[in-house]
């Protein structure tokens, strides 16, 4: 039987392409089980998960949960704005008691960048990255990948541009190697002030004119502006971001070309994209969200594969 060459899923740079394939294969399965009536299977009935949330979270952790439910394993839930983090707990001992509970995987979004990759090296759990400050969100990155293959048929080959903040963006980061590993070729676009210098190192391409970079693309990853993650002002406005590098339907329609359109959420509608294009036909935002479920499920299943095999 094929399994994943990790313990953790830590960032989409750990992975190989094997490895994404295998978890589209399984995604698929799991996607056909979650259309089902019963939309159960009781394989980790003997695993136990721990999703911890140092930072607000709705989709991915809702993602998260359902994706354990659906899989049959137990869960307990921790958001650290309730817990004793606040009085001066370490990462390690608040996870280390947590594990004394007998968990066998964690879930972790963490403000700070390598998080994950320091617990993976200090407690005996799978470990899985469910956003590290601004650095990676692999599950969100193997979503995307998995719905611009449902929906263009695979990912090789095609043009995708992320447009927006991708300064502070771990989901832009993830893409970036995901896609690249599958043989897109991929566009950053957005303001120079929200474009990290010397990105053209990673061999992606830089445009600033948005009507360029969409004529260009076969699909746009139009990206949340992280306003609480700037402490000093990047662009002038919202209305002056929108006009450069947001889309409207008008816009949409003026290009020589039908293009696929994503957004990660939450959105800012009206600021990235608006709501004609958020909700039109071309935008395949809600598709990301239900593969969300069926990609994580797929993650989990084959960590807690290994897990099962120890
Ligand atoms: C993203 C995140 O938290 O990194 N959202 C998500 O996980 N669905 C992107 C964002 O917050 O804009």
């Amino acid at each position: 039987m094929s399994e994943l060459s990790v313990n953790h899923l830590l960032g989409i740079k750990y992975l190989n392409l094997k490895d994404i394939e295998l978890i589209f294969e399984t995604a698929d399965h799991f996607k056909e089980v979650i259309n089902r009536p019963i939309k159960k299977v009781p394989s980790l009935r003997d695993i136990t998960i721990a999703n911890l949330f140092f930072e607000n979270s709705t989709r991915t952790k809702l993602s998260f949960e359902l994706a354990e439910k659906r899989l049959s394993a137990d869960i307990i839930n921790f958001s650290a704005g309730q817990s004793s983090v606040k009085k001066g707990e370490t990462l390690i001992d608040t996870v280390n008691n947590i594990l004394s509970m007998k968990v066998d995987m964690v879930v972790m979004r963490h403000p700070n960048p390598g998080a994950g990759v320091f617990l993976s090296r200090h407690v005996k759990a799978s470990i899985v990255n469910a956003g590290d400050g601004a650095h990676e969100h692999p599950t969100q990155a193997l979503l995307d990948s998995f719905s611009i293959r449902e929906r263009l048929g695979e990912v090789g080959g095609k043009n995708i541009v992320i447009v927006g903040d991708i300064l502070h963006s771990r989901v832009a980061l993830s893409n970036i190697f995901a896609l690249q590993m599958q043989g897109a070729n991929v566009m950053v676009c957005g303001p120079k002030t929200l474009i990290p210098k010397h990105i053209e190192k990673l061999g992606v391409k830089v445009e600033t004119n948005l009507r360029k970079a969409l004529n260009w693309c076969d699909v746009a990853n139009m990206l949340r502006v992280q306003n609480e993650r700037m402490d000093v002002s990047y662009f002038p406005s919202s209305r002056e971001y929108s006009q450069q590098f947001g889309v409207d339907k008008t816009f949409l329609d003026s290009l020589n070309k039908e293009i696929v359109i994503m957004h990660p959420g939450p959105i800012n509608r009206g600021v990235e994209i608006t709501s004609d294009v958020a909700d039109s036909d071309q935008a395949i935002i809600l598709d990301q969200v239900q593969n969300g479920v069926a990609v994580r499920m797929a993650v989990i299943y084959l960590l807690a594969s290994k897990i099962k095999n120890l």
